[in-house]
């Protein structure tokens, strides 16, 4: 099979030692299902498998590929379970999954591991295995435009088989990534999918399928509405559960055991938290000083430029790594986002020059978001931007250090699109919030939330939630922060406290 099909398919198949450990697994685990269905059979490891666990079992497995339904007749044949298997090529797209599977008469276990894509690979590849309807989350406007629509075609197909399943009790053992299993949850959870338990199992996704994600077997048993939490182990033997992940409210944390605990520290924070600058040209934007004191980029190009729209800049793994002064700088080419670019010609010459002279990287710029824009505009800038004093983190990092980041070279430090932060007229009150929070409590409280594996670990939404007056107070420096806040005024104290009795009421 070609490269491009390969992807196009999410073709991973699974080793035949994994699917077996993943079936003695559920051996163990007391599941003897009567119909076992691998809906995307491939050559039929997990079909092979199940067959030798389940020995009274009938057998069916579906998939695309003609040739692998061929492979997997083969296989089941050699493993004498040819009387109790039904294999046929078929599409996942084209079945009428509620209709298929109210057709299964006793246990019924939903087995495998769904194709690895995403749609935008897809379509990317110009390929046609996508679901008809695909905006299935209900994005609109400015989040689908900008990738929020983007989603794994397995969450949609796990959706549509806890969908068509309509609350009958049976068991889903599939192999996912586990940013899927956790939205499969949740869209289940808050839709009533009935889910009576449910559990995730890590796997090495690199050593089974030669991939660098965190996968994990999701195991589901449906049925009955429980308990709106699932206990993650770290491996198929694991005994005991590293963390609880549950639904708090409408959104998920990764351990509901701390965070039920320290959930008087969640509230609206008072500071609104912004993202860095975003321009997807950073081959053109970002320069720093070579050895010869011009300004370099990445294309290998030296430049002299006005300093009127160069700011200092900090990346994420700056930030990370506590890397505070910086190397680097940005081209900052408005002031607000949909602020006419024009100026710059007049202003700064060499910098307009510049960047006309590289307008069709500018142009090129994938996301729709520029289209039909002014040119070399930004995303991600404001007011807010050019603040003096900053307390920031990086999003990509599992461990969220706040960094205070000072004026550099009398100008604001900026920062790049994965970065968060907050901006401060003072270093007083900068440096008493970077305290407030990387202390203990707040560390503890994010680290209940936000899920490690995930890309983007830290979010706006996530950090909009630390109520910054509840953290200081659990780390004692709630009179030291309160008292920064008066002097500057801009927010009077009355408002603090009235925003610290704002917490979001979370059913625990
Ligand atoms: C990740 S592989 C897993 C195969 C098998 N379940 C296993 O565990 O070895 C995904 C499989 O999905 C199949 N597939 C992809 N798109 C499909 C579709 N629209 N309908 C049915 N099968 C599909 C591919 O041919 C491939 O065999």
């Amino acid at each position: 099979m070609n490269t491009n099909r390969k992807i196009e398919f999410g073709d991973f198949q699974t080793p035949e030692f994994l699917a077996k450990q993943v079936c003695d697994f559920l051996v163990q685990r007391g599941i003897l299902p009567d119909v076992v269905l691998e809906p995307t059979c491939g050559v039929g490891s997990f079909l092979v498998a199940a067959a030798e666990s389940f020995s009274q079992a009938k057998l069916f497995g579906w998939d695309i590929n003609t040739k692998y339904v061929e492979q997997t007749r083969v296989a089941l044949s050699k493993a004498n379970a040819s009387d109790r298997v039904t294999v046929a090529t078929q599409d996942f797209f084209k079945h009428n999954w509620e209709t298929e599977l109210a057709g299964f008469q006793g246990h019924l276990l939903i087995l495998g591991n769904l194709p690895w894509v995403t749609n935008a690979t897809v379509s990317s590849l110009n390929g046609a295995n996508v679901p008809a309807k695909q905006n299935f989350q209900g994005f609109r406007g400015i989040e689908a435009r900008t990738g929020k629509s983007n989603f794994d075609i397995s969450e949609w197909m796990l959706i549509q088989l806890v969908k068509a399943l309509r609350g009958r009790p049976a068991t889903i053992a599939m192999l996912c990534k586990t940013g899927i299993a956790r939205k499969l949850l949740r869209f289940a959870w808050q839709n009533d999918g009935r889910i009576a338990s449910a559990s995730l199992h890590r796997i090495d996704a690199k050593k089974y399928f030669g991939a660098s994600v965190d996968a994990c077997l999701l195991l589901i048993q449906t049925g009955s509405a429980g308990l709106t939490e699932a206990p993650v182990f770290e491996s198929l033997g694991a005994k005991t559960p590293s963390k609880v992940l549950g639904l708090a409210g409408q959104d998920l944390v990764s351990d509901i055991r701390i965070y039920r605990k320290l959930k008087h520290l969640e509230g609206l924070s008072p500071y609104q938290w912004r993202s860095g600058v975003k321009h997807d040209c950073s081959s053109v934007m970002e320069l720093w000083r070579g050895d010869r004191n011009f300004l370099e980029n990445k294309l290998g190009e030296e430049v002299e430029l006005e300093s009127d729209y160069l700011f200092p800049l900090l990346k994420c793994s700056d930030l990370a790594n506590g890397r505070t002064e910086p190397k680097r700088f940005v081209l900052v080419t408005q002031t607000r986002v949909g602020e006419d670019t024009s100026e710059i010609a007049v202003k700064a010459p060499h910098t307009w020059n510049y960047l006309d002279s590289h307008r069709q990287l500018f142009d090129a710029r994938k996301s729709s978001i520029y289209a039909k824009r002014i040119p070399f505009a930004l995303f991600g800038i404001g007011e807010y931007s050019f603040a003096p004093w900053k307390v920031a983190v990086s999003g990509l990092h599992k461990i969220p250090r706040f960094v205070l980041v000072e004026p550099f070279q009398e100008k604001p430090v900026l920062f790049d699109d994965a970065c968060y932060f907050l901006g401060f007229e003072t270093k007083e009150e900068a440096k008493i919030v970077a305290e407030i929070l990387n202390s203990e409590p707040c560390q503890r409280f994010l680290s209940s939330l936000l899920f490690e594996d995930s890309k983007r670990p830290i979010t706006v939404e996530l950090l909009q939630r630390l109520n910054i007056h509840a953290i200081a107070k659990e780390a004692g420096l709630v009179d030291e922060w309160i008292s920064v806040r008066n002097q500057k005024s801009s927010y009077p104290v009355e408002n603090i406290e009235m925003q610290a009795e704002m917490v979001m009421e979370r059913p625990s």
